[in-house]
């Protein structure tokens, strides 16, 4: 593959925030090399340099009562060296998806030999797992796991910890090209070749995001993404001193990170996810507050956000109120110990002008759930450890 050279990197303390680069060629043939005067601009990045971070890389395919047939489309999309983990909370009763889903899984990963694991968000065993971890921010008050694809992401960054894996790639299940799905595995791998620091986040940047309404439209950015790096860029400007417009991702659901970062950083729920993971970054490694681990900071961490060539097609599920899912993601921003009064005032301006909150109200501070590292792996594995042979969907002989 090939992709645009790292031209301008944005510095924020110990971060690294790269500016968005793009996918130039999707498959650059047999290794050769590039001329001289190429090299400056271009990344030319080798097959089997990809393979080997892929065999390194578990994908968490968060999905909630998806289409079966999108569910596979996106599975038959994932490079066969990835470990796929699919954390679902689709319903079981009347009529029981999460078992269909498991069916087919088990029956795609007979013929493709495969591996994979499938475990229901519900599951008694990983909530008490996550109990005797002392994990306990994303238990609800039934002892189990609560709705939402934040918190099926972390019980997948723990069952990743406790893999020994090194990287972690995120990838929605309401995706209808299998080829968007590879080239956003390609990508993450990419980015964590091109990455200087194992402390490192790859976020997707897609080129279209086009709503299937009155014909197609191709729209280049979402308005809930184009305000939030907005106020996310001011947050960054007010402290550097400098205005930028380097954060082009604040919402990308498609995302990856070396699970060292993913150890360190705090996790919000539902659409404040994404960019809590951001806002968590800069306030553990932004140099303003105390440094949050010594070893990453001095390593720094780095943040690639890589624009893909396929566009991204996905399954529209009602109208979401544009001010449901704007809230949440300002909220994190707003109540970050590193939000000054010029951010605080344009997201406050932001909400109220799209009806999110009332003259004289502040969002609602983020619940947010500690970082992983504070969870206790070898006590997760005790139970956690043979268990998931059971959530294996390839039949081990
Ligand atoms: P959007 O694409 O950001 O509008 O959000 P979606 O509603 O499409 O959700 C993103 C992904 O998370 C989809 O694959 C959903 O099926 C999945 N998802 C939604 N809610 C949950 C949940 O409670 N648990 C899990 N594990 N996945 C969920
Ligand atoms: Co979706």
């Amino acid at each position: 593959m090939q992709i645009e050279h790292t031209r301008y990197t944005e510095r924020f303390g110990s971060v690294r925030i790269n500016e968005v680069q793009k996918v130039l060629e999707l498959d650059s043939g047999n290794a050769k090399e590039l001329a001289s005067y190429k090299r400056v601009a271009v990344k030319m990045i080798e097959e089997e340099m990809v393979r080997q971070l892929e065999q390194k890389m578990v994908i968490v395919i968060p999905t909630k009562d998806e289409k079966l047939k999108l569910l596979e489309g996106v599975i038959s999309g994932i490079p066969h060296e990835c470990l796929i983990f699919v954390v679902s909370n689709s319903q079981r009763k009347r009529v029981d998806r999460f078992r269909m889903e498991a069916d087919t899984l088990k029956q795609y990963c007979h013929f493709t030999l495969r591996e994979a694991y499938i475990i229901h968000q519900k599951d008694e065993t990983l909530a008490k797992a996550l109990s005797e971890a002392d994990y306990t921010s994303i238990l609800d008050k039934n002892g189990l796991v609560k709705d939402g694809k934040a918190e099926g992401m972390l019980a997948a960054i723990l069952l990743a910890m406790m893999m020994g894996k090194e990287y972690i790639g995120f990838i929605d299940a309401d995706n209808f090209a299998p080829g968007a799905v590879w080239e956003y595995v390609k990508c993450y791998a990419a980015g964590f070749n091109m990455a200087r620091s194992p402390y490192s986040m790859v976020r997707i940047l897609w080129r279209y995001k086009p709503k299937i309404a009155h014909g197609i439209h191709f729209r280049k950015w979402g308005r809930v993404s184009e305000i939030t790096n907005r106020c996310m860029n001011s947050l960054i400007s007010e402290k550097t001193g400098f205005e930028t417009d380097i954060i082009k991702t604040s919402n990308a659901g498609e995302h990856a990170m070396s699970l060292k970062l993913a150890e360190l950083l705090t996790y919000a729920s539902r659409f404040a996810v994404e960019p809590q993971e951001l806002v968590s970054i800069f306030e553990s490694f932004g140099g303003v507050l105390p440094m949050s681990d010594k070893k990453a900071a001095e390593h720094g961490v780095e943040v690639f956000q890589i624009e893909t060539r396929n566009p991204h097609i996905h399954e529209e599920k009602g109208e979401e109120h544009l001010k449901s899912m704007l809230l949440p993601g300002l909220a994190t921003i707003y109540h970050s110990p590193l939000c000054e009064r010029e951010t605080k005032d344009k997201v406050i301006s932001e909400l109220l002008h799209h009806g999110a909150i009332k003259e004289g109200e502040e969002p609602a501070r983020p619940v947010l759930s500690p970082t992983p590292r504070t969870a206790n792996i070898e006590k997760f594995r005790r139970i956690m450890g043979n268990y998931l042979d059971s959530c294996s969907a390839l039949e081990k002989k």
